[in-house]
């Protein structure tokens, strides 16, 4: 029997017959999941989807990102005025929006890219947060990142966060995570997170935004924030890092049966 049908043997698949993929394809394919990890803005989800992924070598992609990035090229273009977005121009100005990820910096960690440009640190900052989730509600944007989001998960091995994650993005993702901690919580971790990077704003200023963004997020029309059926919730309000590690660790060994 040749090489490659002894392996798909062993993985109780039939001999190739040309159309499927190759042995090494479908082997991978099998072991490698899609984990989402969704929930309420600043509940820490960024944190734990990064460790996972360090920890179990997949890819993490940041959804929440690619949303600040259109809305940091609508603020840049003129597309917000007088308190609102202009869909028209916007819709009509994504195919010249091209996102992407770069690892950078001393710790390798992910950062956004626009139209090329290292936005890392623009498109956290209160005027972006302001104006991303106005900007999300737009269909004509939800369609065009959740496409590009579907396109990252098709070799599967990948950890995304978000609001839609696991209900609209990936609603066969095999691991599913919905995060939540209290508002107040929310806020002290942000603005810990914001004065580290130099930024000032109040703690009453971050809250209004978490609670805002948090509306509009889960009453929109298009893909609201709802946590999927069979995801496994989680608060993690008095929970360390580590603990939270530990506890997606647990769970991805249910799911997958490998023990890292
Ligand atoms: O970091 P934080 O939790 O505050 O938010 P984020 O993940 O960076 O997402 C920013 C905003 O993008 C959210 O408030 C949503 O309005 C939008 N978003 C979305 O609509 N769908 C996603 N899958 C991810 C983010």
């Amino acid at each position: 029997m040749p090489t490659a049908d002894r392996r798909r043997a062993v993985h109780g698949m039939p001999p190739a017959d040309g159309l499927t993929p190759d042995t090494e394809t479908l082997i991978d394919m099998e072991k490698k999941i899609i984990i989402a990890i969704d929930g309420y803005s600043s509940s820490g989800k960024s944190t734990m989807a990064r460790a996972l992924a360090a920890k179990t070598g997949y890819t993490y992609i940041d959804s929440g990102a690619m949303y600040r990035a259109v809305t940091l090229y609508a603020l840049r273009h003129g597309m917000i005025a007088e308190g609102r977005v202009d869909r028209e121009a916007l819709a009509g100005a994504l195919p010249s929006i091209s996102i992407s990820f770069r690892k950078a910096g001393a710790d390798g960690r992910q950062h956004t890219l626009l139209n090329g440009e290292d936005v890392e640190t623009e498109i956290r900052d209160m005027a972006v947060s302001s104006w991303v989730s106005p900007v999300a509600e737009l269909p004509e944007v939800r369609q065009r990142l959740t496409a590009l989001q579907q396109e990252y998960g098709r070799e599967k091995g990948i950890v995304m966060d978000g609001r839609d994650i696991g209900t609209t993005v990936f609603p066969h993702a095999e691991m599913k995570v919905f995060v939540d901690a209290s508002p107040e919580e929310r806020a002290r971790r942000r603005l810990l997170e914001m004065e580290a990077k130099g930024e000032h704003p109040s703690y009453e200023e971050v809250f209004a935004n978490i609670v805002k963004r948090d509306h509009i997020d889960a009453n929109r029309k298009e893909s609201p924030l709802r946590k999927a059926p069979d995801a496994v919730s989680l608060d993690n309000s008095r929970m360390t890092e580590a603990e939270q590690l530990e506890w997606l660790m647990r769970l991805f060994h249910d799911k997958t049966g490998i023990e890292i």
